[in-house]
């Protein structure tokens, strides 16, 4: 029988974590300018509510920490490789699975596969290490999204989805350029946003007719699947496994971060069904990564990675998990601050471009907001937009399609109290938008800028200017 209750609670007890430490409104004002407004370069102490990333971030189960003190740390054939290699077939039954250090470390592997100068790899959006990647090749990197997923007011349940009728020109004009076509699930840079089983069979069928390998970046695979299960017709009864394994299905591999869903703080993988692609990979892993049945991780962070497999496909957890980062962007809406719709899975998306109309996207609105959150409240997001996406690999500099700015939510970690003073921090920044200056770059470096760059406020009347 259905209970009456409308709170989601969190499905666990919270073990206590590390103390949050309140800072000072001096010390918030002072800080950014130290780092260069780059709140990457804070130390973390300073920072009270974390939202830069939900990767790596989340907080292991007794069970993962059961797994921790059982690992074994052989060198070749070790059983933690085993179990590791059998949860990961269990939801995504490919033939070779490749552990690697991280999602990254995967995609280094694939693309030095498969990337070269000329090559061309489409996806719905590839995020920044995954673009940064096939770039390091000389390939070219083409986001495909639907025209909804670029567009941040507008409702639509799969905004994550690929343009499969772009993808069919792509490839009937360059099918010998293109080695691969990969799909992000979900889509992390467009607002974290799902992906249709319907999109993946039709981006499947266009694959089979120019006889192309469909790989999916699978790393919020499981937060996809829900959306799946809550939102596309025929799926409600489906079990999150099923639905998780028909997509797998439909793909000849993926690259995967283990730090997301999986809920481990560690670890990825790169798992395939070509033998002669694998091979080359597996040659490829051990320069870098090392041998195949550890790839980088110890023992005990494939077995953190295997408990977690089970956990994040648990239903109690996923109603929770999206109902939790609704609850951030429903009342961030309510309050009028102009957000991406729908929720995406693990974070809020606030749209900076609208918030700060007075901040050209060059004078980075995301990078200013994400500034002006820490200072006001010591929350900590991240800017995806101009900062992340601006900069071309020729060295020219373009607008990124969306200026927004990223509230991440680490799984299991925060809880509603924490997130009701994220909810009054943004309320308040709201209030004084027309007041925020925009940035410019002090110096930067050539790939991956949004990580290191740094940043010196303009006078406000420079903020509408281009450079
Ligand atoms: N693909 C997607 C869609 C990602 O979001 C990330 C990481 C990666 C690949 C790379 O995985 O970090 O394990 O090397 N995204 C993090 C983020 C860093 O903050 O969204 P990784």
């Amino acid at each position: 029988m259905e209970e009456p209750f409308r709170t989601i609670i969190e499905p666990f007890r919270t073990p206590a974590g590390p103390p949050t430490r309140p800072t000072t409104r001096p010390e918030r004002g002072a800080a950014p300018a130290a780092a260069g407004y780059n709140l990457s370069a804070l130390r973390s102490q300073d920072v009270l509510i974390d939202l830069l990333t939900d990767s790596g971030t989340g907080a292991m189960s007794a069970e993962q920490w059961a797994g921790i003190q059982r690992g074994d740390e052989s060198y070749a054939g070790s059983p933690s490789f085993h179990r590791f290699r059998e949860a990961v077939t269990a939801l995504f039954p490919f033939r070779h699975v490749l552990p690697a250090h991280q999602g990254r470390a995967a995609e280094k592997i694939l693309f030095t596969a498969v990337g070269r100068p000329g090559r061309v790899i489409p996806s719905n959006t590839h995020f920044d290490t995954t673009r940064a990647n096939i770039e390091f090749t000389g390939a070219t990197a083409v986001d495909l999204p639907i025209a909804e997923g670029l567009r941040p007011r507008e409702r639509h349940p799969f905004k994550g989805n690929l343009d499969v009728a772009a993808l069919r020109a792509l490839l009937a004009e360059r099918a010998d350029a293109v080695p691969l076509v990969m799909l992000t699930v979900t889509n992390n840079s467009g607002g974290g946003q799902p992906v249709s089983l319907a999109n993946i069979r039709e981006v499947r069928a266009a694959c089979d007719e120019f006889g192309k390998p469909l790989f999916l970046d699978a790393c919020r695979f499981a937060e996809n699947a829900w959306f799946i299960k809550i939102r596309e017709p025929g799926y409600a009864d489906t079990a999150v496994p099923d639905i998780v394994r028909e997509m797998a299905g439909r793909a000849d591999g993926m690259t995967m971060s283990a730090k997301k869903d999986p809920l481990a703080n560690i670890g990825g993988w790169l798992a395939l069904n070509d033998n002669n692609l694998a091979e080359k990979c597996r040659a490829l892993e051990i320069l870098t990564e090392g041998f195949p049945t550890y790839g980088g991780l110890a023992g005990r962070d494939l077995e953190a990675i295997a408990q977690g497999l089970s956990e994040c496909v648990d239903d109690d957890y996923l109603r929770y998990r999206v109902r939790s980062v609704a609850y951030l962007g429903e009342a961030l809406e309510a309050a009028g601050v102009p957000v991406v719709v729908p929720f995406g899975g693990h974070a809020v998306f606030v749209d900076a471009r609208e918030m700060l109309p007075h901040i050209e996207p060059l004078r980075y609105p995301g990078q200013a907001l994400a500034c002006a959150l820490y200072a006001e409240g010591g929350v900590r997001a991240c800017e995806i937009g101009t900062v992340m996406f601006g900069m071309r690999p020729d060295g020219t500099e373009v607008p990124a399609a969306m200026d927004l700015v990223r509230l991440a939510i680490p799984r299991r970690t925060y809880t509603q109290s924490h997130i009701d003073y994220v909810i009054e921090v943004v309320e308040r920044v709201a209030a004084r938008a027309t007041e925020l200056p925009g940035l410019r770059i002090v110096s930067q470096p050539t790939q991956l800028r949004h990580f290191t760059a740094r940043f010196a406020p303009l006078p406000r009347q420079e903020s509408a200017k281009s450079p």
